[in-house]
């Protein structure tokens, strides 16, 4: 039995469908402040198997712990947390507490149950301004952002355990830029409000909810002007997460980038999405933003290395599966209907 921390959200709904896939048996446990319940039924329709879900907060250590025991759990993937950079600078005491707190929490519930295998969340975004590429490991660390520091601490606290008690065995996972949905349409990223990040502004200028979207900048140093990252499709990331189970008989911290190893520019990704969606998408150019960087992206050799891992989808099919989902679910999650789904053949049932 797997517990998924932040499993209703969009990575982790996803990492829901990638365990049950793999017959694996999974207790979720979100406090739902940034997500709907909704995901999880649609997680279970997909895959035509159960989960347990457990409305918490990672921070109820007891109830954690009692999850942990109850449920005979073997190991723990830790999403649950904010992530939103321009909101931890305007409160970042939330942010400190939340993913920093919470998180020691978590492991002390662990350590009392006795489960000290974990897969953490952390983010590229703990390697700061680039000082080359791509970022490897081995990169030095400077997050610009109080989220980004919230990461590193976290990183730095799970190394600290790792050395006080041989028993545990943490795969710190950094997420490039996870964008695209489940290949059904049924689950996806359902941002409240304005979104910030690319992908889901693109989309939703597609379908017509903005009208158009605004480029920060078009005079970096890149061969059309516009920033450069490593989008990743969430299915192949959440795979990433198997795998790294599968490589956890190790002792000790092990990092792990996920990303692909190719960048991409804003403007390469309004084409694709425009080509997938057959939807034009309208843009001009803005100021720089504050805290952008130009280029960023992976080296992704350890991942293959160490867990066997690698992504497989192309910016088309993020671009694609992304549309899928916006298109079938204009308003997200908000007043969704029961999800219309078929299980998939080879799989008997259905648990919402
Ligand atoms: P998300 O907001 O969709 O998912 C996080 C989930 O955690 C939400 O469902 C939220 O309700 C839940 N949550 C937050 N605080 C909680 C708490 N104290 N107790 C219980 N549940 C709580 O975000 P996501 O994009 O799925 O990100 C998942 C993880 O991956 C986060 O830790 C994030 O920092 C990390 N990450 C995300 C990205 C990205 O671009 N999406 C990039 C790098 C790292
Ligand atoms: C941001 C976060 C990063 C986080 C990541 C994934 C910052 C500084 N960094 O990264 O910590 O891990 O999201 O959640 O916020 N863009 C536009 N117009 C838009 C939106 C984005 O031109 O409306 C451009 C950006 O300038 C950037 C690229 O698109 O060049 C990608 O932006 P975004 O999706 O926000 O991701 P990051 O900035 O890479």
């Amino acid at each position: 039995m797997i517990l998924v921390t932040g499993g209703a959200g969009y990575i982790g709904s996803h990492v829901c469908i990638a365990l049950l896939d793999a017959g694996l048996d999974v207790v979720a446990v979100d406090n739902l402040s940034n997500s709907n319940r909704t995901s999880l039924q649609r997680v279970q329709s997909i895959c035509g198997r159960s989960l347990v879900f457990r409305y918490t907060d990672i921070r109820n250590e007891d109830v954690i712990c009692d999850l942990l025991r109850g449920y005979g759990v073997t190991a723990v993937i830790h999403l649950a947390g904010l992530k939103a950079v321009g909101d931890s600078n305007v409160r970042p005491m939330a942010y400190y507490e939340n993913n920093v707190l919470g998180t020691m929490r978590l492991v002390s519930a662990m350590k009392r149950a006795n489960v000290m295998t974990l897969v953490f969340s952390s983010s590229a975004t703990v390697y700061g301004i680039p000082k080359y590429l791509p970022l490897d490991e081995k990169h030095p660390l400077g997050p610009t952002n109080p989220y980004g520091r919230t990461k590193l601490i976290i990183e730095e606290m799970l190394k600290d355990l790792c050395r006080s008690d041989d028993g545990w065995r943490i795969s710190n996972l950094r997420y490039f830029n996870p964008v695209g949905a489940h290949e059904s349409g049924l689950v996806g990223e359902d941002p409240l409000g304005v979104p910030s990040n690319l992908l889901p502004f693109v989309a939703q200028v597609a379908i017509g909810r903005r009208e158009k979207l605004r480029i920060w900048g078009n005079d970096y140093d890149t061969p059309d002007g516009t920033g450069i990252r490593d989008f990743i499709h969430v299915v192949d990331l959440a795979s990433g997460h198997l795998s790294a189970l599968r490589q956890l008989e190790r002792p000790g911290l092990t990092t792990v980038n996920l990303g692909t190893g190719n960048g991409s520019s804003v403007l390469d990704v309004v084409r694709a999405f425009e080509a997938a969606s057959g939807r034009s998408v309208p843009y001009e150019f803005r100021e720089r933003r504050a805290g952008d960087v130009a280029v960023c992206f992976a080296d992704p050799t350890f991942a293959q290395d160490a867990m066997g891992w690698r992504s497989t989808r192309s910016l088309e099919q993020m671009c694609a599966d992304h549309w899928r989902w916006q298109l079938q679910n204009p308003d997200g999650y908000q007043d969704s209907a029961p999800a219309k789904v078929q299980a998939r053949s080879g799989h008997r049932g259905r648990h919402a």
